[in-house]
């Protein structure tokens, strides 16, 4: 019987701490999984800084690769600074060499870089791998807007879901306590080894020898363009159980849902709705100010589920699970996007400078976000439809000043 190699495509703040959690299953699990985790790292040369357990005073500030100091020290000190990672972590500075083999692969990096890093993945992974995006973004073409896990997936021709929750990484890879959803909506074939198909599917009667070309159902209900390979039988099903166990720790409670869209679409959005929060918050207007954004962000959040994916999407996803409700709060309180905002208000700069500033190469999802979802909403006349995401795009663009947010979004605290 084969085990799944697991490779995570990404070695951020997020990323390495993904990495840690996943490591620390595969250990545990290694009967389902091969215990050492693959880890792309987009290299570069890092200097150790003075106050690292892992300063060398002989090195000094001499720049080393960050590969090389990951595998090393088990620390990644430029991105996860202070958390020590298990030791079955490779840090892999070749992408293609980080997912020769694997029938997992873990996709967490910023997403405006995923396009390249696909592009150079293609032909080089297994026709039957599953991924699982930990991308918290939406893809905005001419053509319409998109969820990265299933742009990821149609690039690759592999079923990619989604994970995303209230989950600031530095918190998680602390050990502290959070909860996490993850969304996987598979053809059925993947579950069992003796598939039975559900009612209805699009592969009645597949057989286990019969793996190519399966269709599945895309986000809009849809049949999928991708045609997928399925998984042999000599693996662990892929399914629910499979992805939970990898997740899955004391510290990190997963949900399982199905709901792709929804997940995605929290955990992309709320980006937009934390950037409001930290510019009200930055203005000194307190906690209802914020309470405020946070009630008017969570309907346009809906509304765009519900209008460009209402096929799939199902509301009580962005009430009732971490993906949505909860990661609006934990942003809007704490994130990189809500701090970031918040001090561009408060020292008047861009909330790019402070993000060049401040975050040592972290890079905010929400900028590039509220502009490719005003791009998109622009293109089809929407934009007074969706007041606050308006107005964090005009904000951000210096067409409008925090002042102007409440007459704004009038239309949806009192009808005017
Ligand atoms: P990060 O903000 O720490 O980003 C830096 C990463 O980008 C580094 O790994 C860096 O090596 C890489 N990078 C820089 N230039 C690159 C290039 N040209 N090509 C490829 N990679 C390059 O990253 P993160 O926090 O791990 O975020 C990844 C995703 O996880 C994002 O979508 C984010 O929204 C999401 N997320 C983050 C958190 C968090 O608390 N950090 C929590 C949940 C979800
Ligand atoms: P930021 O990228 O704004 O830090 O948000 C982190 C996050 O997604 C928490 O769930």
């Amino acid at each position: 019987e084969k085990r799944h190699k697991v490779t995570v495509v990404g070695s951020g703040n997020w990323g390495s701490t993904i990495a840690k959690i996943v490591a620390e299953n595969t250990k545990q699990h290694n009967d389902v999984f091969e215990e050492q985790v693959q880890m792309w790292v987009f290299e570069e040369e890092v200097v150790i800084p003075s106050d690292s357990n892992h300063y060398d005073a002989a090195i000094g500030d001499k720049p080393q690769k960050l590969t090389s100091i990951i595998n090393q020290n088990h620390e990644n000190v430029k991105y996860l600074p202070g958390i020590s990672l298990p030791s079955n972590i490779v840090a892999n500075p070749s992408l293609v060499d980080a997912v020769k083999d694997s029938s997992i692969l873990i996709f967490n990096l910023p997403h405006q870089f995923i396009a390249k890093v696909c592009d150079q993945l293609r032909g080089h992974i297994l026709p039957f791998a599953r991924g699982i995006s930990c991308i918290k973004g939406v893809n905005v073409t001419d053509d319409g807007v998109s969820l990265f896990s299933e742009w990821i997936g149609d690039g690759l021709n592999i079923y990619v879901g989604a994970l995303s929750g209230a989950n600031i990484a530095s918190e998680i890879a602390a050990e502290k306590w959070s909860e996490t959803t993850i969304a996987y909506d598979p053809p059925p074939m993947d579950n069992s080894r003796n598939p039975s198909p559900r009612s209805g599917s699009p592969n009645p009667g597949i057989t286990v020898t019969d793996l190519q070309d399966l269709s599945h159902r895309d986000c809009r209900g849809r049949t999928s363009k991708t045609k997928l390979t399925g998984v042999p039988a000599e693996y662990p099903p892929l399914d629910h159980d499979c992805f939970r166990t990898l997740f899955h720790r004391p510290y990190f409670h997963v949900q399982m849902v199905s709901d792709v869209a929804g997940v995605s679409l929290g955990g992309a959005l709320k980006n937009i709705v934390a950037l409001a929060a930290g510019f009200v918050d930055g203005r000194g207007w307190g906690d209802n100010a914020k309470a405020a954004i946070m009630r008017i962000g969570l309907m346009e959040m809906v509304k765009f589920g519900k209008e460009f994916f209402g096929e799939t999407v199902q509301s009580q996803t962005f009430t009732e699970t971490s993906a949505g409700v909860a990661d609006l709060i934990t942003s809007s309180s704490g994130g990189r996007n809500f701090r970031c905002a918040k001090k561009a208000v408060e020292k008047g700069i861009t909330v790019d400078a402070v993000e060049q500033q401040d975050l040592n190469g972290q890079k905010l999802q929400g900028t590039t976000t509220a502009y490719e979802v005003n791009s998109f909403l622009k293109a089809r006349g929407l934009e007074k439809e969706y007041p606050l995401f308006t107005a964090v795009n005009d904000i951000l663009r210096n067409k409008r000043q925090v002042d102007d947010i409440p007459n704004l979004v009038a239309q949806v605290t009192d009808g005017a």
